[in-house]
């Protein structure tokens, strides 16, 4: 952490200097090594004295940070759409189709495809895919739990979240290595242009899957649902439909295992609370809500302005841009007391790191899920294990997903399953 600056402006507990707060209120850029490195510190300080801070970053937007503010633009769509893009700097002109469904859409045509889609997001169909997890998390640790070591982003949390996403989206699993390095690479390095061609490539990849499935059915899955679903009375075009896997690939393959490698690495740089977690089985839901409000691993997504409104005191225009901080919401202190730490007994579970409002997450529930069985495999198969020390490491940018690319531990080693 950087020094304080003596002549610094600053709350006692504000560790950035007087030109590091300037940076931050002023030209705040969620895609910088600052951030990377000091994201809870930089949202607390616009919280405190800039709520609807304006940067000149990416073009100018405004960031949101306080929860009430994050709340009021989330579930707004008519002042506050997304067809503009979700992301900032965004990867979509407002002339482009929807790249995204229905992420990309505003009502009522998002809720079109919404409804469409919700059949597969049952409790029923969850309790499916949890066989499906638990099986194939109980194999991913069998090939490593003899060795005593493991990079729990390389060997777990991403095979596992990879290949459940191959499995619901009706795609060989032999794909899940490809989609998720180069969707995970692609997240991690916004605007290089290596990772460009890669996202191109696995995205043209999704294009050749839905035709070859055409030809060819594969019973099962997304894709095959998508085949015979209608849409206001209509089939599904072959673009929609593209526009939907990939959605569904870029939502399942990154924010999962992202909040796996954060929360293996938060708990072995807290032993009594691993300990604890361990000899509590029935608090790993409270955990795993808790993991989510605090690492939130999509950090945020923005919307654009549709006509002159106004948010938190400040006058917003036609056009404007808003990053909605789901991070900040997350750790506003006057919404979530202590929020820099795990509360297991937290009364309020209402975080927002699933979104909120007409875009909420489709697939909170496998996310859920998916994060309390590895939690069930790391307590129960490898309870002693332990990053190695200073070698997990964050992806290159955390502005859209926060995450680690490395997580190596070591363990006492133990049995393979029966
Ligand atoms: C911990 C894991 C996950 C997190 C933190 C997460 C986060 C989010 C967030 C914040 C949004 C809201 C977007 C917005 O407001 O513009 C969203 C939407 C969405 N997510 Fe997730 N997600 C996760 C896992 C998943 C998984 C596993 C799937 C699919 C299998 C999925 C599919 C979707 C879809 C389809 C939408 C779009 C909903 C719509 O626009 O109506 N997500 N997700």
């Amino acid at each position: 952490m950087e020094q304080k600056n003596p002549g610094a402006v600053s709350s006692p507990a504000c560790p950035f200097s007087a030109e590091t707060q300037e940076k931050i209120l002023h030209h705040f850029d969620h895609h910088s090594s600052l951030y990377r490195d000091h994201s809870a510190e930089a949202l607390k300080l616009l919280r405190d004295q800039a709520p609807v801070a304006k940067t000149d970053a990416h073009g100018g937007f405004y960031v949101l940070t306080r929860y009430q503010d994050v709340l009021e633009a989330a579930r707004d769509d008519e002042r506050f759409c997304s067809f503009w893009g979700i992301t900032i700097p965004t990867n979509k002109a407002p002339w482009d189709r929807a790249q995204t469904i229905p992420i990309d859409l505003d009502p009522p045509y998002n809720e079109l495809f919404r409804d469409m889609m919700l059949p597969l997001f049952t409790p029923k169909a969850i309790d499916a895919y949890g066989v499906f997890l638990r099986q194939t998390a109980t194999k991913l640790v069998d090939a490593f739990i003899e060795k005593g070591e493991a990079d729990l982003a390389r060997d777990f949390g991403s095979p596992l979240t990879a290949l459940f996403t191959m499995e619901l989206a009706g795609i060989d699993h032999a794909q899940a290595d490809f989609y998720a390095s180069t969707i995970q690479y692609g997240i991690a390095h916004p605007g290089d242009p290596d990772a460009l061609a890669r996202m191109a490539e696995a995205r043209g990849r999704v294009s050749r899957e839905v035709a070859a499935q055409k030809d060819n059915p594969r019973s099962g899955g997304l894709i095959d649902y998508l085949f015979k679903a209608r849409v206001g009375g209509r089939p599904l075009m072959d673009w929609e439909i593209e526009a939907i896997v990939w959605l569904v690939l870029l939502g399942g393959v990154d924010s999962t295992q992202a909040t796996i490698s954060n929360m293996a690495v938060h708990l072995s740089d807290h032993p009594e609370l691993k300990q604890r977690l361990i000899e509590h089985p029935d608090s790993w839901d409270d955990a795993v809500e808790e993991y989510l409000r605090l690492v939130t691993p999509q950090q945020g997504l923005s919307r654009t302005v549709t006509r002159e409104t106004s948010l938190g005191g400040v006058e917003l225009q036609r056009g404007d841009r808003v990053l909605m901080s789901w991070q900040a919401a997350n750790l506003d202190e006057s919404v979530f007391p202590n929020p820099n730490e795990i509360v297991l007994d937290r009364k309020n579970k209402r975080h927002l790191a699933f979104g909120i409002g007409k875009h909420r997450c489709m697939g909170s529930n496998i996310g859920r899920l998916e994060v309390l069985i590895a939690l069930e495999q790391l307590l129960t198969r490898i309870p002693d294990f332990k990053v190695k020390a200073g070698e997990a490491e964050l992806s290159a940018d955390i502005g859209t997903v926060k995450a680690y690319k490395k997580v190596p531990i070591t363990f006492t080693p133990g049995k393979r399953s029966a």
